[in-house]
């Protein structure tokens, strides 16, 4: 394509490995545009440099990409408290080597007590902020779980040595970026409504500060000593357990000891010579990402410019038709049946886009969900990581909002999840995401809500091709279509894709977001006039992709997104 425009410019854990990793790491000129850290052999894309250098470290130490996870996602909780956790969950997809795929699920679950109307009042009207805000957001956690349950299977170091680092973080500290003591400031006063005024994150904390968190050290070497049982039925379940409780939540120590990661079949599906492996249900985003695709295939969107009106068209149209069958048919699929192939069926997905033209927009009002035939019916993170082995893995985790509920437990260091509100808490009111639900993602006690999240491993040829993900709650899936698409029909090189400007539709609300600042005027009008209601501005959530791209010469290059602290570090 001639048309590449790229709109945006953009602790050390011992001397002797910072220089280890920058000597090793060049730039290549492979792809063209703005390029990322290229790397022969291994890479760790997360949102701190921190979390990727230690992931780095321990491949590095022998480990491979399932050590390099409990290490990454661990040192993201010290550093990267806005999203990295403890006290919420993630799904994870992983490749291996030898082309075997497979993915984990440890999305939170409804704690025992949850019924489906908790969070309606007397009236049925939905009780504001007691799905996001404080304890009874939360759902049970299963952060713990995903990581030791993959690292015990695959893994080659042990837990101890894969923690022991990160520990050594939060107790020495990290350094606090301005983009992190802003939010923080911002949510000051909520952490002190939350947990009252000598909670840790109560105090002022500048850019620049360096922050230690001894109690998390204390639980992360709990945890390192006595396994995940220590988490889920030790001494630190009964102190979670305590502490949800004296705040007004109902998880309780059975909750916790109930709690179990579950390896799930991912969503695989061609996209011309590329094959697509992403997450399943309780996450919709294979499934999503499965009709998006099916649906532009035989319309080849490659052969329009790059952000002309016709590529965001045919993507806007293919997003609205799936979101509507995401919403309607999509949940855990422990508590409900998914007719996934009938959803990704080629025959189906060309029916589908049958009302679809380039006159004109489609009104979301006359999609509804598709007919299928079948039996019965803010924030998050993502890193991406490519051992030495060749083994990729794709992770992406969450409390959902930012920092949560706010509930921090200051007894253990960590910030618990609001993730309820990803249920449908009523039929047809929008959650934060403003995503509408139905039945099908209804609350119910051990229930996994329904989740966006969407972590991707792409083969080309047979080979490791593309290792991808995002937080921003719906426009999840939005963002890691474009970034795959960028690549393959765009030619982009990987740091060039993730930089690139994003747009999103979801079906409802009928509106398609536009990063601000970062499209034409003469498109926006284009498309105006065809009917599509235009949101530029006011749209702060639209990802932060962490990608890994294998190159034609097999080196890797990363692509750590500028919209927010992200770092790809490789040797
Ligand atoms: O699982 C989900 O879809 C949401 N809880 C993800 C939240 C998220 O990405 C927030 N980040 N901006």
């Amino acid at each position: 394509m001639n048309h590449k425009i790229t709109y945006f410019k953009l602790l050390g854990l011992t001397a002797g490995l910072v220089f280890s990793l920058f000597s090793c790491t060049k730039k290549e000129t492979e792809s063209p545009g703005n390029q990322g850290e290229i790397a022969d052999k291994a890479m760790v894309v997360s949102a701190r440099e921190e979390a990727s250098k230690i992931g780095l470290e321990i491949i590095q130490r022998g480990g491979n990409a399932f050590d390099a996870m409990m290490a990454t996602e661990m040192a993201l909780a010290v550093t990267y408290p806005f999203a990295g956790n403890l006290g919420g969950g993630g799904f994870m997809v992983y490749r291996m080597a030898d082309g075997t795929v497979g993915s984990i699920d440890y999305r939170e679950k409804a704690p025992s007590a949850a019924y489906r109307d908790m969070y309606l009042d007397e009236n049925g009207e939905i009780i504001p902020e007691l799905s996001t805000k404080g304890a009874m957001a939360s759902g049970v956690p299963g952060t713990i779980a995903g990581i030791f349950e993959a690292q015990s299977k695959f893994g080659k170091l042990t837990p101890a040595e894969i923690l022991q680092p990160v520990i050594d973080l939060a107790e020495r500290g990290f350094v606090v970026s301005s983009r992190q003591a802003e939010r923080l400031l911002k949510l000051r006063e909520t952490f002190i409504e939350v947990n009252g005024p000598e909670t840790f994150f109560g105090k002022e904390i500048k850019g620049g500060d360096t922050l230690k968190i001894p109690v998390l050290a204390a639980t992360l070497r709990r945890i390192a000593a006595n396994g995940r049982d220590e988490f889920y039925k030790g001494e630190t379940a009964k102190i979670l357990a305590a502490h949800m409780q004296s705040k007004g939540g109902i998880i309780t120590e059975s909750d916790l000891a109930d709690y179990e990661a579950v390896w799930r079949d991912p969503i695989v599906f061609p996209y011309k010579d590329l094959k697509i492996i992403s997450m399943a249900p309780p996450s919709s985003g294979g499934v999503t990402i499965a009709q998006i695709f099916g649906m532009i295939e035989p319309l080849s969107i490659g052969q329009y410019p790059f952000h002309s009106p016709e590529h965001i068209q045919l993507l806007v149209e293919a997003e609205r038709r799936a979101y509507a069958d995401r919403n309607f048919f999509l949940g855990d699929p422990d508590f409900v049946d998914i007719p996934v192939a009938e959803l990704t069926a080629g025959e189906y997905l060309k029916s589908r886009m049958e009302s679809f033209t380039m006159e004109k927009a489609t009104k979301s009002e006359d999609i509804a969900a598709g007919e299928i035939a079948f039996a019965e019916s803010m924030e998050t993170t993502h890193y991406s990581i490519v051992d030495a082995e060749g083994n990729a893995i794709s992770v992406t985790t969450t409390l959902n909002g930012a920092y949560g509920s706010k509930l921090f437990v200051d007894e253990l260091g960590f910030f618990m999840n609001n993730e309820m509100d990803d249920f449908s808490s009523k039929a047809g009111v929008p959650n934060m995401f403003g995503l509408i639900g139905a039945e099908a993602n209804s609350i119910a006690a051990g229930k996994r809500m329904l989740s966006s999240m969407t972590p991707t491993i792409v083969e080309k040829d047979g080979k490791l091709w593309m290792v991808v993900g995002t937080p921003g709650g719906s426009t999840i899936i939005t963002s890691v279509v474009q970034t795959i698409l960028n690549v393959y029909e765009f030619n982009m090189g990987m740091q060039e894709a993730v930089e690139a400007p994003r747009f999103h539709h979801q079906w409802l609300p009928d509106l398609v977001s536009f990063e601000p600042n970062s499209f034409d005027s003469v498109l926006i009008s284009n498309l105006k006039s065809k009917g599509y209601q235009i949101m530029e501005n006011n749209n702060p959530i639209i990802g932060k992709v962490d990608a890994i791209l294998v190159l034609p010469s097999g080196k890797l290059e990363g692509g750590a997104d500028p919209r927010g602290d992200d770092k790809a570090v490789g040797y």
